[in-house]
């Protein structure tokens, strides 16, 4: 199991549950089509699982927001042809969840699909899409931006300055930039270079 040894962290036990769930569905059935990737791996896409679930249960979601968050968390990176910027990533790896719900009798989420879909994209693209999609009452903004956040947060496995913090979306995010260094130091995947914590 991904990062087991960060499970019992106040900051992740109160969703050490879900995420257990969703990274052994990852491990087991999600298949990666860039195996040799060493950007975007199983690891990094357990990273931002447990980083999205934490922002998610410091806002107070439900438990069906965190599933939406999950599902994308453990399919994004999946459908990659290249460890670069690879537009249509998204797109491709949002395909791969619906047929994945269809052959395997998972109820489909939308907003979950557009997360995913437009992950790859500028902002400004995601939100008019969310915004054409979805009314007004509907999250998909909130978890679009949550989900965003979380797979920045990971950006620390890139470069030590890989992450602009002034563009992180939401409050929480701005407050686990510490612990997501710290969960790159715990991770199997490990670093090539030294990352302080301050
Ligand atoms: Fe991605
Ligand atoms: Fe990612």
């Amino acid at each position: 199991m991904f990062l087991e040894q960060v499970l019992n962290d106040p900051i992740c036990q109160p969703v050490a549950k879900h995420y257990k769930r969703w990274c052994i569905l990852m491990e087991q059935n999600i298949g990666f089509w860039l195996r040799d990737s060493v950007k975007h791996t199983k690891d990094h896409c357990a990273r931002v699982l447990l980083l999205a679930l934490v922002i998610a249960h410091q806002i107070g979601l439900s438990d069906e927001e965190m599933e939406g968050l999950s599902m994308a968390a453990i399919f994004h990176d999946s459908r990659r042809l290249d460890d670069w910027l690879d537009k249509g990533h998204g797109k491709r790896a949002a395909g791969y969840y619906q047929d994945y719900c269809r052959e395997h009798g998972m109820p489909f989420d939308k907003q979950t699909y557009y997360i995913m879909y437009y992950h790859d994209l500028d902002d400004t693209i995601g939100l008019a899409e969310i915004a054409k999609a979805f009314t007004v009452g509907e999250r998909c903004t909130l978890l679009y931006q949550i989900f965003k956040d979380a797979d920045a947060l990971d950006r620390f496995r890139l470069a030590p300055d890989a992450l602009d913090v002034n563009m992180l979306r939401t409050e929480e995010a701005h407050t686990l930039v510490d612990f997501a260094k710290y969960l790159l130091q715990k991770s199997s995947d490990g670093l090539s270079y030294e990352i302080y914590i301050f």
